[in-house]
């Protein structure tokens, strides 16, 4: 196929946090170009609830926040890289600031700061409940207010170009006419996000099927830790599928979990019979509490309870969560919320330094696509949308000091391979292979689940040689995460398999 051809010196794949927050640290000198998939807001750091961790009250201390990040994240972070990433909070906060985000304030004018599971503080910097919507949209305002950055939308990266020396040189996209061009660049940034759209129930956007990491991979790159999917202890659940996320937040204000009682009132608190921090326990164990309740219980889904709390104080914190589940016809404030955990978040990624640099030069990565070691086996609650603005902001001085090619030239492109048997549709087998995922390779696994998997897949992966890129790269990427879990021969963080025994860091 003829590809027409661009340059541009920095090329970020992906208008996410992580990618604007590096494109509006780097030089105005230098020519940027931005791609989302779909629209630029279709990610998920638009959609994020919470808030962003850092360490703002007198009360607290940088070293509590690391301390709590390395028992969520059960003895497998890099400790240096957690150090480095966490101590840039405040400063990360004031940038965001800077660009006007209107984080939730108290009556003395400073930040009100909520909690979260796994938190032993108050350090949430939120906006309401809508904290990813409000700091997505300043930063849309201030990457289209500058000349020298392009933002090109419904525009997807296919696959990575590199020269004969292996170097990144760009790579090559789909327009959103669907023609296909060649954009070279110097420096090209994967800030893809995550792959929950694997699993068949997730909190994630459509656009998150981890593109980034696959192309990554093919271009020789190290990827890491993919076992570790985290699932939300607390997805609105409703007719078997998760509808979205009802934030952690609400736990930190002292929602309860409870059982279904009779007619459909509120039963037994559970979480205590499972960890002494209760609900607000990190991430992994209150996901894989519920999940046992459900199993034990035959449960579709458990109750998240609020009640305690006024209506005005609801719609003054949880605006968000109050209109979703209203518009299932839930009042929070009168009735208890159906939960149940969903594939939220990929803790493992492209190997990459706190400053975005991977293993093939000229390539980067930065945000949920990275896998920097702060997160180790499970992710502490609104630590992801810090790591974004903390690389992105590492990478551009990084990539400051760096001369720019003269000449890019493309030596190798990824062979497409040649069209093979598809017995049923390509929508029918995504979906089946969401399903393979789930059952497979969800919350528990098992040698024997994982093993099923990985055969499923060898088979799949040659049936469908000539399917769509999408499909091809799905099959890939879970091939991967199943290898990956066959790897690990303990059972730690997200990645429960019942026949190693369970591996938890000691809470402090
Ligand atoms: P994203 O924001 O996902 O952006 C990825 C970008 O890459 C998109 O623009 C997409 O279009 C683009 N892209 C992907 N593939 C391609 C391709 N092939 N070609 C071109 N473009 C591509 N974390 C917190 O810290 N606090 C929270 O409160 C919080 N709440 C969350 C709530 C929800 C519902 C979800 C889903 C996540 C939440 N998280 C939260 C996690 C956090 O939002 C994400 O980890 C973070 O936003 C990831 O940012 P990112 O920039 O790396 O990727
Ligand atoms: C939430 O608001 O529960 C999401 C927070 C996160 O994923 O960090």
């Amino acid at each position: 196929m003829p590809h027409s051809k661009t340059c541009t010196d920095v090329l970020i794949i992906g208008s996410g946090l992580a990618g604007m927050s590096l494109a509006l640290s780097l030089p105005a000198t230098l020519r940027i170009t931005l791609l989302s998939k779909g629209r630029a807001d279709e990610c998920a750091s638009a959609w994020a609830q919470g808030g962003i961790a850092a360490v703002l009250d007198a009360s607290d201390s940088l070293e509590a926040h690391v301390q709590d990040t390395l028992i969520a994240g059960a003895g497998l972070c890099d400790e240096t890289a957690v150090r480095r990433i966490l101590e840039q909070g405040p400063d990360a906060i004031a940038w965001l600031q800077q660009h006007g985000v209107p984080f939730s304030t108290q009556a003395n004018g400073q930040l009100h700061l909520t909690r979260e599971g796994g938190h032993r503080a108050r350090r949430i910097v939120h906006a309401t409940d809508r904290t990813g919507l409000a700091v997505h949209q300043r930063l849309l305002q201030a990457c289209q207010n500058r000349g020298h950055i392009t933002l090109l939308q419904h525009c997807t990266a296919m696959e990575l170009l590199q020269d004969a020396q292996r170097r990144c040189v760009g790579a090559s996209v789909r327009n959103a006419d669907g023609r296909h061009q060649r954009m070279l660049a110097s420096h090209t940034v994967l800030a893809t996000g995550g792959m929950g759209q694997i699993y068949p129930s997730t909190t994630n956007p459509a656009t998150t099927t981890g593109d980034g990491i696959v192309m990554a991979w093919r271009a020789g790159c190290a990827v890491r830790d993919l076992e570790f999917m985290q699932f939300h202890p607390t997805a609105l659940h409703l007719n078997g599928k998760a509808v979205g996320l009802v934030s952690e937040a609400l736990r930190g204000e002292g929602a309860l979990l409870r059982l279904p009682g009779k007619n459909g009132n509120p039963g037994e608190r559970f979480m205590l019979r499972h960890d002494s921090r209760a609900e607000l326990a990190p991430r992994d164990i209150v996901a894989r509490a519920i999940d046992t309740e459900m199993r034990a219980h035959q449960l579709p889904h458990v109750l998240l309870d609020i009640t305690h709390q006024s209506r005005d104080w609801l719609a003054q914190h949880f605006p968000g969560v109050m209109a979703l589940c209203a518009a299932h016809g839930i009042d929070i404030a009168t009735q208890p919320i159906p939960v149940a955990p969903c594939a939220h978040y990929t803790c493992g990624g492209v190997q990459a330094h706190v400053d975005g640099r991977t293993s093939v030069a000229g390539l980067w990565a930065i945000g949920e696509v990275a896998r920097t070691g702060l997160h180790g086996a499970n992710r502490l609650a609104s630590n992801s949308l810090l790591e974004c603005v903390v690389m992105g902001r590492a990478a551009a001085r990084r990539m400051a000091d760096q001369p720019l090619l003269k000449h890019p030239t493309v030596h190798r492109t990824q062979r497409h391979e040649s069209s093979g048997f598809s017995p049923i549709s390509q929508h029918e087998m995504q979906l089946n292979l969401q399903q393979l995922m789930q059952q497979n390779v969800g919350i528990v696994r098992s040698n024997h689940s994982l093993i099923a998997a990985a055969k499923q897949l060898v088979l799949w992966r040659s049936q469908w040689r000539g399917a769509d890129h999408a499909l091809r790269n799905q099959l890939v990427l879970c091939s991967l995460m199943v290898d990956a879990a066959l790897q690990r021969h303990a059972s730690v963080g997200a990645h429960c398999n019942l026949d190693w025994p369970m591996r938890e860091a000691a809470a402090a």
